[in-house]
């Protein structure tokens, strides 16, 4: 892991609020004129990266989205609305959350749309690890955020050793397949 001699120990849930708008137009969207769920992971991705440089001030790559939710579809013509800010920080991950909200030009009415959570890893221009700041929560929203994203952590790497198990299986399988005397 390299240095953080220019990140300060910990920063506020604030100073790494982001936000970002973006018209519907007819290239984001399916057959039916709603937006792609793709193109709306895109934008998520974007706009959680805003929150994640602002927090860790390096280099930082996606390493997992998770735990998106599709509520509502968007359609062409909306306004989408997407902030994000940052939950938690451990060593050199973090988590960030987006919500998504899609305003009808045309009514003025704005609906929550989508949510999603979102792991960033910072490293510096040779691709090592940077320790980040820690994340001071200060209101009652942001310290419940920071503990969910504690449990969250807990989950993803109980569900990446469960992967690790069923791979490290069936390569053993496999492998026991590989050596069997072929029948002729
Ligand atoms: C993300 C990446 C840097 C992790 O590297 P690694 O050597 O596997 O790292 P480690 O397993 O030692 O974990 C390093 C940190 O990343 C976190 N991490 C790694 N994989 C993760 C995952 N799938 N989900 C959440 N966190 C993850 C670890 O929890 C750890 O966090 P901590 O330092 O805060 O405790 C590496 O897998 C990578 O470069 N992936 C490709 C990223 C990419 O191309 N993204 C898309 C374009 S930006």
């Amino acid at each position: 892991m390299s240095s953080t001699a220019t990140n300060p120990a910990s920063r506020t849930v604030a100073s790494t609020q982001s936000e970002m708008t973006e018209l519907i137009l007819p290239n984001d969207t399916n057959t039916l004129g709603n937006l792609l769920g793709g193109r709306l992971m895109h934008f998520i991705d974007l706009t959680a990266a805003m929150a994640a440089y602002r927090h860790a001030r390096t280099y930082i790559v996606t390493a997992a989205m998770d735990h998106i939710d599709f509520i509502e579809p968007v359609h062409l013509g909306d306004l989408v609305t997407l902030k994000s800010s940052i939950n938690r920080a451990f060593t050199t991950s973090m988590e960030v959350g987006v919500k998504v909200w899609a305003e009808n030009t045309q009514t003025g009415i704005s609906k929550h749309v989508a949510s999603a959570y979102l792991v960033f890893v910072a490293i510096d221009k040779s691709g090592l690890r940077v320790r980040v700041p820690q994340v001071v929560p200060e209101t009652a929203d942001e310290l419940r955020r920071y503990d969910d994203a504690q449990l969250r952590r807990q989950h993803r790497e109980a569900e990446g050793a469960r992967r690790k198990k069923a791979q490290l299986e069936t390569a053993a399988l496999d492998g026991a397949a590989a050596t069997e005397p072929q029948s002729t």
